[in-house]
């Protein structure tokens, strides 16, 4: 992604009808920003508003299916329902749930499906939750509920009243419940109460959950060779194939016939696409094609669309276009895109996708000063190459953090994946990553909450490319971790200065992650506690650093960090 950059910036102002929609004219931007020394900073707008507060409390109602889609064989689903006092976003409560009794008040749910012309075709009522709790599950009994399976979602209406009032509340979402696939082809879901992916294939009904663990691999610099690449690349441990359409695969017609074989091998290989549509904001007829040919394919796990769109400054609209166009040609897969920048119109590109990839890169690159323009990088001016960045790890976690508020507030359900730093020794970065960061970047981002890992881009460095492939046996290829991170309660647990931990509990046990973040390592004990008062009883099992973590008084302790140190490991709780 970042090497398209560039070019693509150079020729904006060249390319008739692919201009930018907030500059002056002339001024080329990057997120928004005029980043030329010849050019004067100006306000790029686009930054996200956030809500004034309300003093009356707010009921935040959100309703959304468990699952992204159901499918025919699927014979019970769930609503998720939350139905929390906030006081930024959502309608005035007509009472004021002032003390702990009153915040237990109850809430009555009236839940009608309809299709899309309106007609009412179910209804749960009796519903009772309590005020300002999340999560609440509504069972779908889809046998009962007399659903046809169909290719567009049904719409669920909901209606909330609190006892004694007549104020009611209503809110809508989609629900698809779609025919068994007949064709050969896959089906992939997201499950809404954690971000992670699940997939099933042809007639199967049962689904299995994945945690995509993969690089963006360029066509010209790898696959193009032959198609045992692929093999190879699958052998080193990688579960995902993200192709990287450079070289030929930009072409028009499309060379279906040289890319045909690798498709058919990922088949046989168990190795899932990420799925390159060649989107063009102004011309859908390729992307249209793409997905013609593809949807069918037993490894096709999602599509995506928009490399970097925001810093490319397209169309506002275009990346909810394109997602509309794809899940109408195909509502069995979700839809995935790259933002670059940090807060530039996040609300209008982030709609096109159902998962939002971050690439944040913070390695070796001076982030106040662009090396390769000659001026500065603020908040209004500048290409720095990772924006709004403070040159440091958090960089990472503050943005996938940040994207996360932003969804909480929109009232949306996004997934968030990374998609770290695996290149350098080019334009703004002086060199690669060493293992030791990569890997600190790789588990900084799942432990705040990343549902997928995609780096930028392969061939990498020799010393990347060993650590990454040892660490997608743990993170993707590990059954017992995928497990946890897909299906497990993560929790942030504090364990002092310079350390990010994350937590994931599932039933007796816990997979605990600890990252190092300072280069120098950390002296005097680290302590780390499981959330809510878990009891660890012992380490189980060490999957990645050191295993000298003991267990004191129910808490895991070690004796400071190395420098970049990353633990991750099993343990049993009580
Ligand atoms: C911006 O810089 C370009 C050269 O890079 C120059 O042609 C153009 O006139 C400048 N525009 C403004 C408004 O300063
Ligand atoms: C609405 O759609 C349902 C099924 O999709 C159909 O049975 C019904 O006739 C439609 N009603 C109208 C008014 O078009
Ligand atoms: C609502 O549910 C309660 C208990 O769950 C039951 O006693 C009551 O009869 C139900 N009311 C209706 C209208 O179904
Ligand atoms: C609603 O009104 C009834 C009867 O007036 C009363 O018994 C009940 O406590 C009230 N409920 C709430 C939640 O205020
Ligand atoms: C859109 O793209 C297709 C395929 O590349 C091309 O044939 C067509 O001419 C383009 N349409 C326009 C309006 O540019
Ligand atoms: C998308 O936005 C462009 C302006 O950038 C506008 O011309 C176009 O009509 C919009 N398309 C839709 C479908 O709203
Ligand atoms: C970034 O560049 C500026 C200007 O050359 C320099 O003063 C500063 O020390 C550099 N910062 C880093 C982290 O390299
Ligand atoms: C960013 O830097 C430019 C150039 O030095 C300056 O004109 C502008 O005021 C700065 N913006 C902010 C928000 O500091
Ligand atoms: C860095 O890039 C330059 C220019 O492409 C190349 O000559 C050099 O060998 C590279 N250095 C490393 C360490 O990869
Ligand atoms: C943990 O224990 C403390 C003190 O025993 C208690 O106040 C707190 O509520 C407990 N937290 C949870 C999440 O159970």
């Amino acid at each position: 992604m970042w090497t398209t950059v560039l070019t693509v910036a150079a020729s904006l102002a060249s390319l008739p009808g692919v201009e930018a929609f907030n500059n002056p004219a002339g001024v080329d931007i990057w997120c928004g920003k005029a980043y030329r020394s010849s050019n004067t900073s100006f306000n790029p707008g686009g930054w996200f508003e956030q809500p004034s507060y309300s003093s009356t409390p707010l009921l935040d109602l959100k309703v959304r299916p468990r699952m992204s889609i159901y499918l025919e064989s699927d014979t019970t689903g769930s609503l998720l329902v939350d139905t929390a006092v906030s006081h930024l976003t959502g309608d005035p409560l007509p009472i004021l749930p002032s003390t702990a009794a009153d915040s237990k008040q109850p809430i009555h749910l009236t839940i009608d499906i309809l299709t899309s012309n309106g007609t009412s075709v179910a209804s749960i009522t009796n519903n009772t939750l309590t005020l300002d709790t999340t999560n609440n599950d509504i069972p779908l009994p889809f046998d009962s509920l007399h659903l046809t399976p169909q290719r567009t979602p049904y719409t669920i209406t909901t209606t909330v009243s609190l006892p004694n009032t007549t104020t009611t509340f209503t809110t809508s979402t989609d629900l698809y419940y779609l025919p068994q696939r007949t064709d050969g082809g896959s089906a992939t879901r997201i499950d809404h109460l954690h971000g992670g992916l699940s997939y099933l294939r042809g007639e199967d009904t049962t689904w299995t959950p994945i945690f995509p663990f993969t690089y963006y691999v360029q066509w010209s610099l790898y696959w193009d060779t032959s198609p045992a690449t692929l093999s190879t690349f699958s052998s080193m441990g990688y579960n995902v194939i993200h192709i990287v359409p450079t070289g030929s695969l930009s072409d028009t017609p499309f060379p279906w016939a040289n890319f045909t074989p690798y498709l058919d091998l990922a088949d046989t290989s168990n190795l899932h696409l990420q799925y390159d549509v060649l989107w063009e904001p102004s011309n859908l007829t390729e992307m249209i094609d793409q997905v013609t040919h593809i949807h069918t394919h037993p490894s096709l796990l999602l599509y995506y669309t928009g490399d970097e769109p925001d810093g490319k400054s397209d169309p506002l609209n275009s990346t909810l276009i394109a997602y509309n166009t794809l899940k109408e040609l195909d509502p069995y897969h979700p839809v995935s895109l790259a933002l670059n920048c940090r807060d530039f119109y996040y609300e209008e590109y982030a709609a096109g996708a159902d998962i939002i990839l971050s690439d944040v890169y913070p390695i070796a690159t001076n982030t106040s000063w662009s090396t390769v323009y000659e001026t500065p990088c603020n908040a209004t001016y500048g290409c720095c190459g990772c924006d709004d960045c403070t040159g440091e790890f958090a960089d990472i976690s503050d943005r996938i953090e940040e994207f996360r508020a932003f969804d909480q507030i929109i009232g949306w359900e996004k997934t968030h994946w990374g998609a770290p730093q695996a290149f350098g020794n080019e334009t703004f970065w002086t060199r690669y990553p060493t293992s030791e960061e990569e890997v600190v970047m790789v588990l900084l981002s799942v432990n705040h909450g990343a549902m997928g890992i995609v780096m930028w881009d392969f061939p990498s460095s020799t010393g990347i490319e060993e650590v990454t492939g040892e660490l997608s046996r743990v993170i993707g290829g590990d059954a017992e971790v995928v497990e946890f991170l897909v299906g497990g309660e993560r929790a942030a647990v504090k364990a002092g200065s310079g350390v990010d931990v994350a937590v994931w509990v599932d039933g007796g046990k816990a997979l605990v992650s600890v990252v190092c973040l300072e280069y120098d390592g950390v002296e005097g004990d680290v302590v780390v506690e499981v959330p809510g008062n878990g009891t660890v009883k012992e380490v189980v099992k060490a999957l990645w650093g050191s295993s000298e973590w003991e267990v004191t008084g129910g808490k895991l302790v070690k004796q400071g960090l190395s420098g970049l140190e990353v633990d991750v490991f099993v343990v049993e709780v009580v």
